[in-house]
């Protein structure tokens, strides 16, 4: 099996392009949230790469990843990361999912819990879009028709990060904006549509029987700490930390911290 950076390999009709770096035999695989791509887990993927496997990939139609003619769904992406094990040959993974990755986890783990040894959930939820949420999603998407992604990709990083990291962290704010430009707008509309449509997971929280850890921003404004809360109270033995100065992007904000919780968990896990 090939190891290293920008690697592709195809499923039955998408090339996703991913990283997988270090050795283990239960690798751990990073999902990113919406609309970024597998680069915004470096932090994490560099710091745990001595430990152990680990794996970031583009989800379908962002970073290198291509798009397939399939409408867009949380299920879809789901099932893609199943393909995308069984194409890579992994039995199990501990698996961490940001935001909409988490929304793929959940809607995995409900679906394919036996190909999962861990879960970790950063800055998600369970519930459903509400239909104001829903409204406010295809505002979204008639303002990118109109008018392209600028006002979006602004609005957006303004939500996504806590005060401190948009006054002290610029570099970090500009590159996000950056990857959100970078993505081809039917992406982006195509991703808001799936996530009006997900399913609510919390019902089935409480059947979880594996390990899991949630992470929240204290400052998270997207998936307020109060969501990840109600998860940590429905999943029976899950750990919760909120991390204090970070907003939706705890892991960019704050990466010495997450690294540290990452780095405990798995440990934890695989010995
Ligand atoms: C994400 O970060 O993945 C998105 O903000 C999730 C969402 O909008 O529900």
């Amino acid at each position: 099996m090939q190891t290293g950076s920008d690697l592709s390999i195809v499923l039955n009709n998408i090339t996703v392009s991913y990283d997988d770096n270090g050795i283990g035999t239960t690798p751990v695989i990073f999902i990113h949230g919406f609309p970024f791509n597998k680069n915004s887990w470096k932090p994490q993927v560099e710091f745990l790469k001595s430990s152990c496997r680990v794996i970031n990939y583009d989800i379908r139609g962002f970073g290198n990843s291509t798009a397939g003619n399939e409408e867009f769904s949380i299920k879809l992406f789901a099932d893609d990361l199943i393909n995308f094990m069984d194409a890579l040959k992994i039995d199990k993974a501990i698996v961490v999912g940001l935001s909409m990755g988490g929304y793929i986890i959940l809607n995995a783990v409900e679906r394919y819990t036996e190909r999962l040894e861990a879960i970790i959930l950063c800055d998600t939820q369970c519930i459903a879009d509400t239909a104001e949420g829903k409204e406010k999603r295809f505002k979204t998407i008639e303002q990118i028709e109109a008018s392209g992604l600028n006002e979006f990709t602004n609005g957006f990083a303004k939500n996504v990060f806590s005060a401190i990291t948009q006054s002290a962290k610029n570099d970090i704010v500009e590159e996000i904006k950056t990857t959100i430009l970078s993505t081809p707008p039917e992406i982006v509309i195509a991703t808001l549509k799936a996530l009006a449509g997900r399913s609510d997971t919390c019902s089935m929280l409480s059947s979880i029987n594996i390990p899991a850890l949630i992470l929240c921003g204290n400052d998270d404004i997207i998936t307020p700490p109060d969501r990840s809360k109600f998860i940590n109270e429905n999943i029976q033995g899950s750990k919760l930390h909120i991390i204090e100065n970070a907003g939706h992007l705890s892991n960019l904000e704050q990466p010495e911290i997450v690294n540290k919780y990452l780095h405990e968990f798995i440990d934890s896990v695989l010995k």
